[in-house]
């Protein structure tokens, strides 16, 4: 059991070490092609502790050898491969063997930032008179002497990849002639990939964290490079310095943080610089709360006035849909695609008062303003309420009239009622109210009440007539109270209300012929 576990401990140790290290076969001479008949010494590199290492050789996907010891000789053509104890199976290296006479030799990988390094190698012997390099057919290098210079670019990038080939002019004693080798194709490797700007959204929300990573890929033989990123903003580096991660996290980010952005990536050492596609970010702003407001002057409106409702908010990214709302019922609904406000115009009607709100929205984010209160008042009703309660109060006022007149009268009655005989003094008191007006018509002899209690007591019954008669002229009564002093005769009768009646049309009929006469008194003037 606890062997088990060793070995499955050991297992996932060895496998994790696979994971960290691939075994790498390293030619030697460093150069391909190489003339037929040559041998190459490989030589299998690998992670593990064990020195020298043993190594398992594959030629063409083949297993070929397990050797104790990790370096093999060759003059075979062939994709070669090895694995040491403690490292994963190695990248190919092809062998290629060459029957021409004169070979372009160059190394068997070549990375960007690397020099790149061809060599012109020719297997027939003599002099040498002259000797050239070629790129895609064109002159590079030209030689006259010093044959074994290379050629050599340093700082291979990938506007090197080209076709290659040189040329030679050889003379023996016998003749002198022109050897020319193949096309080679040369292919410069990316170190790394592009660098790619990721961010966790486009359109972060102002105040929420943001990060933008910028991601690349180094290529697996060159898993030890060391890279650097920047970011930029707009065109400007926003990091300070060159960074190691290739993170960049905002806390909050901020409407100003808006812009293009771009990363850099750099091999330190190679000096290669790769940018990285634009990013366009828009911070987006959450609506404030709306301010709103109407025109109706201390919140109070008609019916049929025109009231216009207003809501704005200051900050906030557009579009931004308003909603106007009455008692929780939408009334209007507008969008303003930029601007940050809208309004309408409603009628007022009976029901329109009560509590008035709107709602400001964008895509991600909405707000309500306060509450306003609108009273509307109706002014064909309020006219009749005012009518209805003046005359509720006049006949409240001529009820109480009535009644205080009505106790008057009954407490005269009784005092009267107690005392069969009138009191003198009471007789007095009465003709000292007023001074008597006096008739000028001539027609009226009769006597006229000065005082008519109107209120009867009962129906069909009585009424008192109060009479005053001073100097023998006959007052007319009707109107004012008299003021008697001292009168020499005050009576009083009771009377019967149709016989009231009459005389009060006697009355009228008297006061027509006073027109009457006084129009046939001006006609004389
Ligand atoms: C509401 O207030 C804004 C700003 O204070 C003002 O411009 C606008 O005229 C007002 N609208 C109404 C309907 O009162
Ligand atoms: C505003 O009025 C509406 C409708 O009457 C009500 O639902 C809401 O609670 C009120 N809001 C505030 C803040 O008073
Ligand atoms: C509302 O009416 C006023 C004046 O009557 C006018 O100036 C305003 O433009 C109108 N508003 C809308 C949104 O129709
Ligand atoms: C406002 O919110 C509603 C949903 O509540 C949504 O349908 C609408 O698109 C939003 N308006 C804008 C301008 O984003
Ligand atoms: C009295 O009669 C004369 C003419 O008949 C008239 O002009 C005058 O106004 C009268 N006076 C009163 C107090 O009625
Ligand atoms: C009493 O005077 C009024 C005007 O004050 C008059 O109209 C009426 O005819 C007069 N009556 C008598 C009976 O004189």
């Amino acid at each position: 059991m606890l062997l088990w576990v060793l070995l499955l401990i050991l297992g996932l140790l060895s496998r994790q070490a696979a994971i960290a290290k691939k075994s790498v076969v390293e030619p030697r001479p460093s150069w391909t092609p190489i003339f037929e008949g040559e041998l190459v010494t490989l030589t299998c590199h690998g992670a593990g502790p064990f020195k020298p290492e043993r190594a398992w050789w594959y030629k063409n996907q083949q297993l070929q050898e397990i050797l104790p010891t990790n370096i093999i000789q060759t003059n075979q053509p062939g994709e070669y491969r090895c694995q040491t104890q403690g490292s994963t199976l190695s990248d190919p290296v092809n062998l290629v063997f060459s029957s021409d006479p004169l070979i372009l030799q160059t190394q068997y990988s070549v990375f960007e930032g690397d020099t790149l390094v061809m060599r012109c190698r020719g297997k027939n012997t003599g002099t040498v008179k002259h000797m050239a390099y070629y790129k895609n057919e064109r002159k590079l290098l030209d030689l006259i002497t010093d044959f074994d210079k290379l050629l050599s670019v340093s700082q291979a990038g990938l506007n090197d990849n080209s076709k290659y080939h040189c040329a030679r002019v050889v003379s023996s004693i016998w003749s002198t002639w022109r050897e020319i080798s193949k096309n080679v194709d040369i292919q410069v490797q990316e170190l790394f990939v592009p660098p790619e700007l990721k961010t966790t959204m486009s359109e972060p929300i102002e105040g929420t964290p943001m990060i933008l990573s910028c991601e690349t890929q180094l290529s697996p033989q060159r898993l030890d490079t060391k890279l650097h990123f920047s970011f930029i903003r707009d065109g400007t580096v926003i990091t300070s310095g060159e960074k190691k991660s290739h993170v960049l996290q905002i806390p909050a980010i901020q409407t100003k943080d808006s812009g293009s952005y771009q990363c850099e990536a750099k091999a330190m050492t190679q000096n290669i610089l790769k940018k990285s596609n634009y990013v366009k970010i828009g911070v987006k702003i959450p609506v404030s709360q709306p301010f709103f407001n109407f025109s109706a002057f201390r919140a109070q409106a008609s019916v049929g006035d025109v009231v216009e409702f207003h809501c704005e908010v200051l900050r906030g990214s557009f579009p931004i849909q308003y909603q106007f709302y009455h008692e929780n019922t939408i009334l209007e609904n507008k969008i303003a695609p930029s601007g940050g406000a809208a309004s309408f115009n409603l009628t007022m009607t009976v029901g329109h008062s009560g509590n008035y709100f709107c709602r400001a929205n964008n895509s991600f984010s909405y707000q309500f303003s306060k509450n306003l209160t609108l009273s509307i008042s109706d002014p064909i009703r309020s006219q009749t309420n005012t009518a209805i309660m003046g005359i509720t109060v006049a006949l409240i006022i001529i009820f109480i009239l009535t009644i205080v007149v009505l106790v008057v009268y009954f407490k005269l009655l009784r005092k009267s009622g107690r005392s069969s005989a009138p009191s003198p003094h009471r007789i007095s008191s009465i003709s000292n109210l007023q001074e008597p007006v006096y008739s000028n018509s001539s027609s009226q002899k009769e006597l006229m009440p000065i005082y008519g209690n109107v209120n009867p007591v009962a129906e069909n019954v009585v009424y008192s007539e109060v009479t005053s008669k001073e100097h023998g002229k006959e007052a007319n009564n009707t109107k004012k109270l008299p003021e008697i002093k001292d009168s020499p005769v005050i009576y009083a009768e009771v009377k019967q209300k149709p016989q009231s009646r009459d005389s009060k049309k006697t009355n009228a009929a008297d006061g027509r012929q006073n027109v009457a006469e006084n129009y046939e008194n001006a006609k004389l003037f």
